[in-house]
């Protein structure tokens, strides 16, 4: 796997597809997706795709290539063998380290599978949540827990040895108990990975706006800290390794596109309002489907924005994602890749941080620890408000 002092050296880009499609909008997800059922419209975005793909992606060979949404699975067969087509033909699937696409249970059939295998997927994410049923109605998904045994056994029978499972817990009422249950259905179907994320109160979602309205609200801390001790002690047992904060890496090992994020490296992002990252510049296509597809298919550039990160808003971003990392930050790289003094700048908030044993730090390796594991946004946030502060 990549590491730090690698990515320093310049190892590698990776490449994101975004496929904004939904069947429905889930009431807690900010993601840029649209319901969009018509197939003329996903003609159009994968005609755009390919248009962007022909201007962004020339000659290069990326680490890794994921396939995100949006639900890429919605896709009639015919299209998503288009949309791996796209990629394709511009990047030797089979010699990226990893290839990963997202699979909603809902639309992820065999004969889907068996496309996205041909087309060069290795590994997918079975978008799952939940294995009750009431929990999936609050979440407004369209499926059922059957539904997600099903696309997982539909990953399997394609030949997929790499399939994954992302959970979220703290879903208003829920009990310690239901959680315990939903992480042990994943073991038995024997996920080779499992993402377990607290649910988040995403300004501008629906669930936020219920919250607003007092129609709901977050679980107590203590219910969500007790889930989170759950997750890593039972995952431990079970011989996955707590490799980030919300990623256990069984049979499967970690996702080495998202590690790649956690270690900022560089990577190029296509389709509406994907974000790219190179070397401390940051780019974000059009967010809208309809002017992002026009701008592509017109053979302009599909960017809406492009900010040239100062050294200390990069060095604030290393230390907020690799954080995250189980193994910690090795605060001494980054100083070596982007030449900020990350000591002066960042030690007075690390021995925050410390007095309140969020973190350990020896003077080089910068990890989270206990309490500070489940406030790993928070302890981030605080890294880039040192350099937005500034
Ligand atoms: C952007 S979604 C796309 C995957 C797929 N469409 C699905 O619904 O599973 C990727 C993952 O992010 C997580 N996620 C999205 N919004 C979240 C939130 N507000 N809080 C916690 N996790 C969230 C979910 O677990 C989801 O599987
Ligand atoms: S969680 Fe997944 S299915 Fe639900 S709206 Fe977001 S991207 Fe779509």
């Amino acid at each position: 796997m990549v590491n730090a002092e690698q990515l320093a050296d310049g190892v590698g880009t990776s490449l994101y597809v975004h496929v904004p499609f939904c069947v429905v909008k889930c009431g807690y997800c900010d993601f840029n997706s649209y319901v969009i059922e018509e197939e003329a419209a996903h003609d159009r975005f994968l005609d755009a795709l390919q248009a962007e793909m022909q201007r962004r992606w020339r000659g290069r060979q990326p680490v890794s290539v994921f396939f995100g949404g949006g639900t890429p699975s919605l896709l009639s067969v015919e299209r998503l063998e288009r949309l791996l087509a796209i990629v394709g033909e511009r990047v030797d699937l089979s010699a990226c380290a990893e290839v990963s696409m997202e699979a909603n249970p809902e639309s992820f059939t065999e004969d889907k599978a068996k496309a996205a295998r041909a087309g060069g997927v290795r590994r997918v994410s079975i978008g799952t949540q939940s294995f009750h049923a009431h929990h999936l109605r609050f979440l407004d998904r369209a499926h059922d827990a059957e539904g997600a045994e099903a696309a997982f056994a539909a990953a399997r029978a394609a030949g997929i040895d790499n399939v994954s499972i992302d959970l979220m817990f703290g879903i208003p009422g829920e009990t310690v108990a239901e959680w315990q249950s939903d992480v042990e259905r994943a073991l038995r179907l024997g996920t080779d990975h499992l993402s377990c994320y607290n649910l988040t109160f995403e300004p501008g979602t629906k669930l936020q706006r219920d919250r607003q309205q007092g129609k709901t609200g977050p679980n107590e801390q203590e219910l969500d800290r007790a889930m989170f001790e759950f997750t890593r002690q039972r995952l431990g047992e079970a011989g996955f390794d707590a490799y980030e904060v919300s990623n256990f890496a069984g049979r499967g090992g970690p996702c080495r596109h998202n590690d790649h994020y956690w270690l900022q490296g560089n990577y190029v992002g296509i389709g509406p309002g994907a974000s790219s990252h190179c070397d401390g510049v940051r780019v974000s296509n059009i967010k809208a489907l309809e002017p992002w597809a026009e701008a592509a298919l017109s053979g302009l550039t599909c960017t809406s924005t492009a900010e040239t990160l100062r050294p200390l808003q990069r060095a604030a971003e290393a230390l907020w994602l690799g954080i995250r990392r189980t193994g910690g930050v090795d605060v001494g790289a980054i100083e070596r890749r982007i030449g900020v003094d990350v000591r002066a700048w960042f030690e007075p908030m690390i021995e925050r941080h410390r007095g309140r044993q969020l973190v350990e730090y020896d003077g080089t390796t910068l990890r989270l620890v206990g309490e500070g594991l489940l406030l790993a946004d928070q302890v981030g946030g605080d890294y880039l408000g040192v350099a937005v502060n500034d």
